[in-house]
């Protein structure tokens, strides 16, 4: 059985062939001919902060595979009250077929999965977001762009995600932080472990010129996550500058990309002209985390 916490317990096959299953699934989508591969299954989905796109994907995804999907809030459950990770985990494996998990610290989703009797799937920690960023890649694959990419600002949880799913695919991975702000050591070096075999090009670096000159795919993140309200005016203060706008745009090569997980804060992480520009390629992008959602789904249903 596997889970899907971080890509860096992913080979590059193992990543290109969840990537071919959604542009089937997804084909198949269009078409209106989903099929039940997940018929009759249940998802656990236990969400410690807000969600849009990872809420309404799993839930639409596990739907259209003819399963069902369980909304868990954690102030509605008893772990907002103190049970404990692991019990949580034990009772969910005896009446669910998956389980999904948005949470502060990613240590919950190791323990999660250290007791769980089936695959756990990561919709987001402080420290990966594997989901989104195999979205990201397959809007990549969908629309031939295949370069290198600049990732532009904070060093969270979204720039990790990058970091593995270079470092695995063997790409050129550019990230300008502002300094302070820089990606995590033990994620960079996991990243840079891996890239000696993928071939992949990691260059960390605070001055932006330097990342986004001729980059085929641009990208962003929201200067303050989830749980950082409260550091918002420092923020916006430390990544003045890093705003991706027209400006920037012009030193990345001339069809450039533009993507953005989503929410977008205009102005800040990314100018109201760029985004929309490149709204096509960020709603393709957004569209592709429902379908991704049920390749993984799929994916791991197939390895148990
Ligand atoms: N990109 C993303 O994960 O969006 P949500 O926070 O809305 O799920
Ligand atoms: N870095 C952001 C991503 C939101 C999808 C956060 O963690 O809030």
């Amino acid at each position: 059985m596997r889970h899907f916490l971080t890509l860096d317990d992913f080979s590059k096959d193992d990543i290109n062939e969840i990537i071919q299953l959604a542009i089937s699934i997804k084909k198949e989508s269009k078409e209106k001919n989903f099929k039940s591969y997940l018929k009759n299954q249940k998802l656990a989905m236990i969400f410690e902060k807000s969600s849009t796109r990872t809420r309404v994907s799993f839930e639409v995804g596990m739907f259209e595979l003819g399963g069902y999907a369980l909304f868990l809030s954690k102030k509605d459950i008893q772990i907002g009250r103190g049970e404990s990770i692991k019990d949580t985990s034990r009772v969910i494996s005896r009446m669910c077929d998956m389980a999904m998990l948005r949470v502060n610290s990613h240590d919950t989703l190791d323990e999660f999965a250290k007791f769980s009797s089936i695959p756990v799937i990561n919709g987001l920690s402080d420290i990966y977001h594997p989901c989104q960023i195999l979205a990201d890649y397959l809007t990549m694959v969908e629309r031939d762009h295949l370069g290198s990419v600049a990732y532009i600002g904070d060093g969270n949880n979204i720039a990790h995600s990058w970091l593995m799913l270079a470092s695995k695919i063997g790409f050129e991975l550019r990230v300008a932080t502002p300094v302070g702000y820089e990606v995590n050591n033990e994620v960079l070096s996991k990243a840079l472990k891996n890239s000696e075999k993928s071939c992949a090009k990691i260059i960390i670096t605070n001055d932006i010129k330097k990342a986004i000159e001729n980059a085929d795919v641009v990208t962003t993140d929201t200067w303050i996550s989830m749980g950082q309200e409260e550091q918002k005016a420092q923020r916006i203060r430390d990544f003045k500058g890093f705003t991706v706008n027209d400006d920037m745009m012009k030193l990345a090569s001339k069809n450039a990309m533009f993507l953005h997980c989503l929410p977008a804060y205009k102005e800040y992480e990314v100018s109201e002209s760029v985004f929309e520009k490149h709204s096509d390629e960020i709603f393709d992008e957004a569209e592709n985390r429902l379908h991704i959602q049920k390749a993984i789904m799929v994916w791991l249903d197939k390895y148990r």
